[in-house]
């Protein structure tokens, strides 16, 4: 029987539903009834720290892995697909950083240690490197992974619906003290530069108004609504930020100066500014809440844990028929792939012609037209 290596990895930010990917790679690369079908038995290796494991191994000594190898078989992977984050473990590590430029290690390091195929899970940082190694010759496979669902050419993301659930246990917890002392209460969401998780969470919990990067906001706009709403009889109100948002002729707030090595920003401190700017603007009482690392975190929810399952096994059908170059994804409804080149650069943001309601700031009031 032919034999040949795999080596999977998680990349850049970790989120739910990178585990079930896991898992479902591995059981599938390694499923003894495929074997026989397909004619190769699979090894995987499991990266440690995304791209810095490929990155740490050394190039000299193709013998030795520095614990940056993990061999994985479905008996280890067997409960992974109930666990948040990742097992593997992630870094936001470039390998084409240019301040740090270190691929040459990468490809050296996959070529010594007899890996055929590359299983990359990752947004759009870590798949625009998975790109640039196939342009070189490296075989990768992409796996879509973002809380922010900003990657074009698939209708989801791991990570995305867990976050989106995070958002509405949240600001139902909030609507208890709200109401209780007739507040507004801001609620940042992430999303980095793409309004899907505000502008979906916020229709999700109710928000009263949801501020998205993709369509700058009035302060004067937003505490006119505010205002309608106690007139008519609203005790208090739940707004939804998303990080990225702006004021009109004004910029995203950071957290702090610089981006990392996928050369993004560390944004954070809208939903405290704009709490400031409505107690200012209405002298209505008005607190903030940055949901941050928790839209992140815990157990992946059944749709996450779903597609983290298709996505593996789908990848691994790819590199089966090494159909490489390609991200698999889901396109009308259907898990399918697209090459890597198509989604090199671009990213998947909310068109407020179409999602939004740019007068109330909040989601569309009215659908078929
Ligand atoms: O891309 C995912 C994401 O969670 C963004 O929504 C957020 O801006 C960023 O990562 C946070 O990055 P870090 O975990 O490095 O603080």
């Amino acid at each position: 029987m032919k034999k040949s290596r795999i080596a999977v990895l998680t990349g850049g930010g970790d989120c739910a539903g990178l585990n079930p990917a896991l898992k479902w790679v591995v059981k599938t690369a390694m499923d003894e009834r495929l074997e026989e079908e397909r004619g190769i038995r699979y090894e995987v290796l499991g990266i440690r720290d995304g791209w810095k494991g490929l990155v740490s191994l050394d190039p000299m000594h193709p013998d030795t892995d520095q614990g940056w190898i993990v061999p994985l078989n479905s008996d280890i992977v067997r409960t992974w697909d109930r666990y948040g984050g990742t097992m593997l473990g992630t870094s936001r590590l470039s390998p084409y950083d240019p301040k740090n430029s270190c691929s040459d290690i990468v490809i050296e390091n996959i070529k010594t240690r007899g890996i055929d195929a590359v299983v990359v899970i990752g947004g759009d940082g870590t798949l625009a490197i998975a790109t640039r190694l196939a342009r070189e010759g490296i075989n990768v496979v992409g796996i879509p992974k973002t809380i922010d669902l900003d990657l074009p050419e698939t209708e989801y993301t791991l990570g995305y619906d867990t976050a989106l659930n995070v958002i509405i246990e949240e600001v139902d917890r909030l609507r208890t003290t709200a109401g209780s002392h007739k507040r507004i209460f801001v609620v940042e969401t992430m999303g980095r530069t793409a309004g899907w998780l505000a502008l979906r969470g916020g229709e999700a919990c109710g928000a009263y108004i949801i501020l998205i990067p993709e369509h700058d906001y009035s302060i004067e706009r937003v505490n006119e609504l505010v205002l309608e709403g106690r007139r008519s009889g609203a005790r208090y109100e739940i707004i939804i930020v998303a990080e990225g948002a702006k004021p009109i002729g004004g910029t995203e707030i950071v957290k702090k100066k610089g981006v990392d090595s996928f050369g993004h920003k560390a944004l954070g401190g809208i939903g405290q500014f704009v709490a400031e700017e409505i107690e200012k603007g209405t002298g209505l009482e008005s607190r903030s809440v940055i949901l941050s690392h928790l839209q992140r975190g815990g157990a992946p929810s059944a749709y996450d844990r779903r597609m983290g399952r298709y996505f593996g096994i789908a990848a691994i059908d790819l590199v089966s028929k090494e159909d490489f170059g390609k991200m698999v994804c889901l396109q009308e409804g259907e898990i399918t792939c697209t090459s890597l080149e198509n989604i090199y650069g671009k990213l998947n943001l909310v068109n407020p012609d179409i999602h939004y309601d740019k007068d109330r700031y909040n989601g569309r009031r009215t659908i078929i037209n």
